[in-house]
């Protein structure tokens, strides 16, 4: 049953791992033969809807985009963002979780947080639900402010610490956002999951990142945004060049018509 999750998991201190969001199933069936995990992040809720942060998001939302990315999956582990307000205490996360797991027919579950989630956490693994972690920054809670988190002495305790919970607790990895590359370093060292980082130096055991943005579909100016291609140039040309043709007559020629 949880064939994947430990395949995943083995892959720390063999190869980096590699994961990407994907929100349909088109994106998804296209990146599945490069990444290990594909994560329905509700980072679609400021990608794809224009929310200023990602607290609108609901658990429709994630169910229905989740559905859609099931069938462009093959290869790699699927994890879907449980929402803001969708987990505040141990059993209403546990009946919206099984919903999810139910629906989607994902392979896990990511929520951010670390103390306060422990119980919550405890729970849906007890319940065969594996979970992923997130720590550093937590877009639900600082509502889309991105700056290094770690660097005071009193944050830096508090991450390894959750990090430690988190393990104990049964997560099976866990994504750390903006942590300052030493204490991701330390982390990474002191844990046998894998840390999966975004903007976190290349010290994790793997990388996460917004699909949308590797494309440069968004215009994101954050710090740790590569863009790999230009799509948006694409799609405009060929909307040009579709315009050109209907103007002209050009298309559709009989090839294409009925
Ligand atoms: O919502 C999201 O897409 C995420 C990742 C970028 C880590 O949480």
């Amino acid at each position: 049953m949880f064939a994947k999750i430990n395949s995943f998991k083995s892959k720390k201190n063999k190869s980096k791992i590699v994961c990407l969001t994907a929100y349909s199933k088109n994106i998804a069936q296209i990146i599945d033969k490069h990444t290990d995990l594909i994560l329905i992040g509700d980072s679609l809720g400021s990608v794809l809807y224009n929310f200023k942060s990602t607290r609108s998001v609901t658990l429709d939302m994630m169910i229905e985009h989740s559905k859609s990315v099931r069938k462009g999956i093959s290869n790699s582990l699927m994890i879907v963002d449980m929402p803001f307000n969708t987990y505040n205490n141990p059993a209403q996360a546990l009946k919206n979780c099984k919903k999810v797991m139910r629906i989607t027919k994902c392979d896990g579950v990511k929520l951010e947080g670390g103390l306060k989630i422990m119980k919550t956490v405890n729970l849906l693994v007890k319940n065969k639900i594996p979970v992923m972690g997130h720590l550093g920054i937590m877009p639900q809670l600082t509502k889309g402010k991105f700056k290094s988190k770690g660097k005071s002495a009193k944050e830096k305790k508090e991450i390894i610490r959750d990090s430690k919970l988190l393990e104990n607790a049964g997560a099976f990895s866990i994504v750390l956002e903006c942590v300052e590359k030493n204490l991701a370093k330390e982390i990474t060292n002191l844990i046998s999951i894998p840390t999966i980082g975004i903007g976190s130096s290349n010290n994790c055991d793997g990388q996460v990142l917004v699909t949308d943005d590797i494309l440069g579909l968004t215009e994101s100016k954050i710090k740790f945004v590569k863009k790999f291609t230009d799509i948006k140039k694409t799609i405009y040309f060929a909307a040009k060049k579709f315009k050109k043709e209907v103007k002209s007559k050009k298309y559709p020629t009989k090839k294409y018509s009925y």
